[in-house]
């Protein structure tokens, strides 16, 4: 009877591990027509108007200070777009690896918060399985998401290490911190962990109210 029980308990895990690859594949791939689609068709469009204004330009005689400020919210609005698609789904991360993708993402957190973002990256240019890398770069896009949302922090350390056959990401805030047992629990964390435990690593979270966050990822490669 324990060994039935220790077979059905091991094809229910393995259902369930199923299940959460089978989400997650479905939530890439969504993400990724939505990128090709926003590209495809919000982005062609406001090209076409960008450069239809170009022409408008060129056509009117004196300067126009509406033409020239309507040419400006274009670029604007296509930088928006261009910035959306990136974040759904980071070309930097498939074509150059988890390292540039990491860089890519503490850039964008630094120039679009007042957040001060320390990178530490103690890793060879081998490239990584690629669950692994979609893997840490989402949960690094939900730690940043949380710390901006949640933490009122100045300062963040991000440390990425390959060393001895394991990859460890450590996230520091040095913001308000929060009560573990006593938080309600978003989808973000809820997604974390799932995401940890396909890849078949840890996450280890150490928190206290007023004295920021330090959340460690660990999985061996
Ligand atoms: N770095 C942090 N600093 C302070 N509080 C945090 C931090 N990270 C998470 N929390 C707290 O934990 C809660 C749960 O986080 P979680 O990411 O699961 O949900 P959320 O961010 O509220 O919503 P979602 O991620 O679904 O958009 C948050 O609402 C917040 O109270
Ligand atoms: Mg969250």
């Amino acid at each position: 009877m324990i060994k039935n029980q220790v077979e059905l308990r091991k094809l229910h895990d393995e259902k369930q591990t199923d299940l959460l690859n089978a989400v997650f594949e479905t939530q890439e791939s969504e993400r990724k027509r939505l990128a090709e689609d926003l590209h495809d068709s919000v982005g062609q469009v406001l090209s076409a108007i960008k450069l239809n204004l170009h022409r408008l330009d060129k056509i009117i005689a004196d300067k126009q200070p509406l033409l020239a400020d309507t040419r400006q919210l274009t670029d604007e609005c296509i930088q928006e777009i261009r910035n959306i698609i990136h974040n759904v789904l980071p070309p930097v991360l498939t074509d150059y690896g988890l390292k540039e993708a990491l860089e890519g993402l503490c850039l964008k957190i630094e120039q679009t918060t007042s957040v001060t973002v320390n990178l530490k990256k103690k890793l060879d240019d081998v490239r990584l399985k690629p669950e692994i890398e979609l893997a840490f770069y989402r949960i690094a896009q939900e730690l940043f998401s949380n710390a901006i949302k949640h933490s009122d922090a100045t300062v963040i350390n991000l440390t990425i290490t390959k060393d001895a056959g394991w990859l460890v990401m450590e996230f520091k805030d040095n913001g308000k911190g929060f009560d573990m047992s006593d938080v309600k629990h978003g989808f973000g964390l809820k997604n974390l962990e799932s995401r940890v435990q396909l890849i078949n690593g840890e996450v280890n979270v150490y928190t206290k109210p007023k004295n920021g966050t330090i959340t460690i990822i660990r999985v061996m490669i």
